[in-house]
């Protein structure tokens, strides 16, 4: 395995953004096993359970500190009526998810079963409600029963549900891929329903929602110009733009089995996402040169075919090497545009597409995926810095190191992945604007189509590894496909 020099240069001095906690946010959907068989299991069941929900899943987002949990859909949240979900659970009327394998669901997980699954993580909610087969009084309803404090039939209603006090809810999705599922409308036709179905969102008893109106869909820059030219900061806190790492839509590939080809290939498709934020940046910075509304990319991930065997409708995939690396590369993508972008979540988090987290009846087990948020998670809250990497591409278009540096508190966080499937990487790096005394480093590696699976749950795993530190220089020995986090202490 040839080893490549890679020269590197940190300077601390150069803030680029403010890495908002919600750039590391997640996404729950009612799809496959996300939900239902997934985080919530029901309080009846024998797996350990707080109200219904997986306990084993409580301390894993925990450990993460996942920051925000994107509830509903995804294209489910525009065939929802929250109504449906509240109340005493025997006497909810079930419903069929129509978008995803065409089930019927008992409507047993609802608001008040959301709310109690983000408390117990600790995170921000993020409801996405429904625009394209809801009405503006439905809407303006749910935002009512959640957060307002006033004696109405809503909050009573809420009340006799058995929560009194109302929630804090701060970011509301007005709407889902509405150039899609949410209702197929040209970008001119939904940006006036998001205008009037906001103005009916209202800030209750000290409430402040972040409004987010639905983005494009990757590279369609019409839908942000007419989102844009219509909107301003009064009117839209977010933009919702939603991006998948797909190499080939014809045929989307094999989770686990997959040439070289393959994976550069898909790794292509992720460094792609950053032509995509600067592209839409560019327009968005035209009309808001301040800075107000803020950049969501509300779903992102990779998207393989689904595993032999499972229902077609459910997503199901396996989470290899190659998933780790592209969500190394898409959340240092995200810190060095932190300026714009404010908030992120991975799609999904429980057994569905570029899943955390997978289980199987009482087992469970924590993907290559979820160990690049672990290794991440010292940059949620974060200054991110000027970071720069030598050019060199591991194939094509793709750089060979990708990498991102953020200062906290006194600690400086870099993480660094390896794409290449084959070459390690001798890096020396610079770190300028901050002295320290101590260095550590955490490393995952394995071979690229490495996976845990229920045999064999704790493969891939993070280890320590060796970092050498002399005055403000660092070097480190990057084995081939692998992703990094250096943390400096003064
Ligand atoms: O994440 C799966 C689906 O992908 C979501 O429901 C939808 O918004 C997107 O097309």
């Amino acid at each position: 395995m040839p080893t490549k020099k890679v020269t590197m240069l940190v300077n601390a001095k150069d803030v680029i953004g403010h890495i908002n906690p919600e750039i590391y946010g997640h996404f729950s959907e009612h799809l496959g096993r996300c939900i239902y068989d997934g985080i919530y299991v029901g309080e009846d069941s024998g797996i350990p359970n707080i109200n219904g929900i997986r306990k084993d899943i409580i301390d894993a987002f925990r450990n993460i500190k996942v920051p925000v949990l994107r509830w509903p859909g995804g294209c489910f949240a525009d065939e929802y009526h929250w109504k449906d979900g509240i109340g005493p659970a025997s006497q909810r009327k079930e419903i069929v998810n129509t978008n995803w394998g065409g089930v019927t669901e008992d409507n047993s997980f609802g608001t008040h079963e959301f709310m109690k699954l983000c408390s117990l993580v600790g995170c921000e909610p993020y409801i996405n409600a429904n625009v394209g087969s809801g009405t503006v009084q439905e809407m303006s309803e749910w935002v009512e029963y959640m957060t307002s404090g006033a004696s109405s039939p809503m909050t009573k209603l809420r009340e006799a549900n058995g929560q009194k006090e109302p929630w804090k809810v701060k970011y509301l999705g007005v709407g889902n891929e509405n150039w899609g599922c949410g209702g197929n409308m040209r970008p001119e036709k939904y940006v006036d329903e998001y205008r009037r179905f906001q103005s009916y969102c209202k800030n209750h008893s000290g409430n402040s929602l972040y409004k987010i109106a639905c983005g494009p869909n990757a590279s369609d820059y019409e839908w942000m110009e007419t989102l844009m030219k219509n909107l301003n900061p009064w009117l839209v806190n977010g933009i919702d733009l939603h991006y998948y790492t797909i190499y080939d839509w014809a045929k989307k590939g094999h989770a686990t089995e997959f040439d070289e080809e393959a994976y550069y290939r898909t790794l292509g498709s992720a460094n792609y996402l950053d032509t995509l934020l600067t592209r839409h940046t560019e327009i968005m910075d035209r009309y808001d040169p301040d800075n107000k509304i803020g950049l969501v990319v509300g779903e992102w991930g990779c998207w393989y075919d689904v595993e032999p065997g499972t229902n077609p409708g459910f997503l199901y995939q396996q989470n290899t090497m190659r998933d780790a690396v592209v969500a190394g590369m898409e959340l240092n993508t995200f810190n060095r545009h932190s300026k714009r972008v404010v908030m992120a979540n991975l799609a999904q988090a429980v057994n569905v597409l570029q899943s955390l987290i997978l289980t199987e009846g009482e087992k469970m087990l924590k993907t290559p995926t979820y160990h690049v948020f672990d290794l991440y998670k010292g940059h949620q809250g974060g200054e991110a810095v000027y970071c720069y990497a030598d050019k060199l591409n591991s194939y094509e278009e793709v750089p060979l190191i990708s990498s991102s540096a953020s200062v906290k508190d006194g600690k400086m966080t870099i993480t660094l992945t390896n794409t290449s499937i084959s070459d390690e990487a001798g890096v020396e790096m610079d770190i300028a604007g901050f002295t320290f005394s101590k260095a550590s480093a955490r490393i995952l590696t394995d071979e690229v189509h490495a996976y845990n699976d229920f045999d064999n749950p704790e493969r891939v795993g993070i280890k320590d590894m060796a970092v050498k530190a002399e005055g403000s220089r660092i070097t480190l020995e990057l084995p081939a496909c692998a992703v990094v986090c250096i943390s400096l202490e003064a």
